[in-house]
């Protein structure tokens, strides 16, 4: 009996060796599961990978600013307040058409800025330059000095169209 006995002491002391080996290797479970949190850090690292998207923003900015491009493409801004500058002060006297004479000036597409920084500035004309009329009637608009790339842009824009 004594034997049996040490035998079934032996026994729960086995067994327990199991339970607890059995809760060192639960522990053992637990352990590698708290460097899970490691790995969501490592998810958090993803969330810096998530800020390498960051240029994402910047590139959807490159993006907003492609359109607006595109769109300024199709009308250049200088030759959009060229334009603007044009109906609202030259065709005066020049023609809404700058390919056409006006009913006092003549037709002014294709007009360089050098001959535009002469003319509507002093009412000049550039060195060698041959006048489309031999009057001076035009008066000198110097105001305008900071559109004339602009105008320039303009005219050159509906030259010989
Ligand atoms: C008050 C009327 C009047 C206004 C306003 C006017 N012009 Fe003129 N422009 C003339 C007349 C007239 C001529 C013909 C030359 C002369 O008599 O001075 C002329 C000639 C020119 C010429 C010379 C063309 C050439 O090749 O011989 C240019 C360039 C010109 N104008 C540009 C402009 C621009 C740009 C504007 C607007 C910012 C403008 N003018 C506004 C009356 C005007």
């Amino acid at each position: 009996m004594r034997r049996s006995a040490l035998t079934t002491t032996a026994v729960a002391i086995l067994a327990t060796a199991a339970l607890l080996t059995t809760a060192c290797s639960d522990r053992a479970n637990v352990l590698p599961e708290k460097p899970r949190p490691i790995t969501t850090e490592g998810g958090a690292a993803g969330g810096a990978q998530a800020v390498m998207p960051l240029p994402k923003p910047a590139e959807s900015e490159v993006s907003t600013t492609a359109p607006a491009e595109a769109e300024t493409a199709s009308v250049d801004p200088l030759v959009a307040k060229g334009k603007s500058v044009y109906g609202s002060v030259c065709i005066a006297c020049h023609n809404m058409d700058p390919n056409q004479d006006g009913a006092i000036g003549p037709g002014l597409a294709g007009t360089t800025l050098e001959l535009l920084q002469t003319k509507v500035l002093k009412n000049e004309y550039p060195a060698g330059y041959t006048p489309k009329r031999d009057t001076l009637n035009m008066v000198p608009l110097p105001h305008l000095e900071p559109d004339l790339p602009a105008l320039a842009a303009y005219l050159d824009s509906v030259s010989g169209t």
